[in-house]
């Protein structure tokens, strides 16, 4: 089967930049919002990055304008009717996850794959919310989605060979390079970061150095692009919060109990760059 049309379900920092990568792949793209404003926040943020591409000479504006060209907003389920391939980036919640899938089931053709871009949670509950288990997949993109190369490619005991390999050539022709990995809390890499970044908020809160030293310290010392604090402020320290939370409770793994700080930060609304505040400020 060739994947022509992608539906992509939420339009915020995640949907908004799977949207943006799939249109500039050349597919024809419709984006789910749950209303006009959120639709429209969500494609002007694309156009702007675009401009932004365009103004570094490395886009053409006939590129552009094909890209944009290629993007539909809609706000009802309905119009995903047409779509090959529906990638789900909503909020971090099993609940909606499940409702969303269960009404994509219904409004998608047969041969349609389902996709949840979700950084944790089982993949397998979410795909019985729905009458095709083996056409269910994650497809989890790094943030910022246009940028990072990777795509982590989950499967389910559910997720048949052929849903797969639709998915491992859809992947790459994103560009990305691909790792299939297993239907486990947190997969490969946030099984790794989190311990990382929540071990370098505890040792913030403790004193042990400045955020700017504990992130110069691992960005010079050990050549990450970006320090584990400023990392977290890009991700969204609620979004941090959900998947300790979630990986604690699945594995009970000492090494994702959350630092006290981070649970406050996200309390008082400090989610990092979204919000204006996070470990650093952000001037919006
Ligand atoms: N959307 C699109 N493009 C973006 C972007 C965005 N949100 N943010 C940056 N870019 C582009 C810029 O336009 C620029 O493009 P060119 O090189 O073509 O000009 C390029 O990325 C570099 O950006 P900047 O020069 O502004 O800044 P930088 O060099 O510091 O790079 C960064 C920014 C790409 C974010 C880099 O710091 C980085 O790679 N950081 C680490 C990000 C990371 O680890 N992400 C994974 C998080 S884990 C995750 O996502 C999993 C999960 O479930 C939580």
């Amino acid at each position: 089967m060739d994947i022509n049309n992608v539906g992509v379900i939420g339009c915020g920092v995640m949907g908004g930049g799977i949207v943006q990568v799939c249109a500039q792949s050349g597919y024809e793209v419709t984006v789910l919002e749950i209303n006009n404003e959120l639709l429209n926040k969500g494609l002007n943020a694309i156009k702007s990055t675009l401009s932004k591409s365009m103004s570094k000479g490395q886009l053409s504006q006939e590129d552009c304008e094909a890209v944009i060209g290629r993007i539909k907003g809609t706000t009802e389920a309905r119009d995903f009717g047409h779509c090959d391939l529906v990638i789900e980036a909503s909020s971090e919640n099993m609940d909606l996850k499940k409702r969303l899938f269960a009404e994509v089931d219904r409004v998608c053709p047969e041969h349609t794959i389902l996709a949840t871009n979700t950084s944790c949670l089982s993949v397998i509950e979410i795909a019985m919310a729905t009458s095709r288990p083996e056409k269910v997949i994650s497809l989890h993109f790094m943030n910022p989605a246009p940028v990072m190369k990777l795509l982590e490619v989950v499967r389910t005991v559910a997720t048949s060979d052929a849903t797969m390999e639709i998915s491992r050539r859809f992947g790459e022709s994103l560009g990305k390079n691909i790792i299939v990995v297993q239907d486990t809390p947190g997969f490969v890499v946030n099984r790794l970061l989190i311990p990382f970044i929540i071990h370098a908020i505890s040792l913030f809160e403790v004193g042990l150095a400045t955020k700017e030293d504990i992130d110069i310290g691992v960005s010079l010392g050990l050549g990450h692009p970006m320090g584990p604090l400023r990392l977290a402020d890009l991700i969204g320290l609620d979004i941090v919060l959900q998947i300790t939370e979630y990986i604690y409770e699945e594995l009970k793994d000492p090494r994702y109990i959350k630092p006290m700080l981070l649970k406050k930060m996200v309390s008082a609304g400090w989610l990092g760059r979204k919000t204006g505040r996070g470990f650093y400020e952000y001037p919006q």
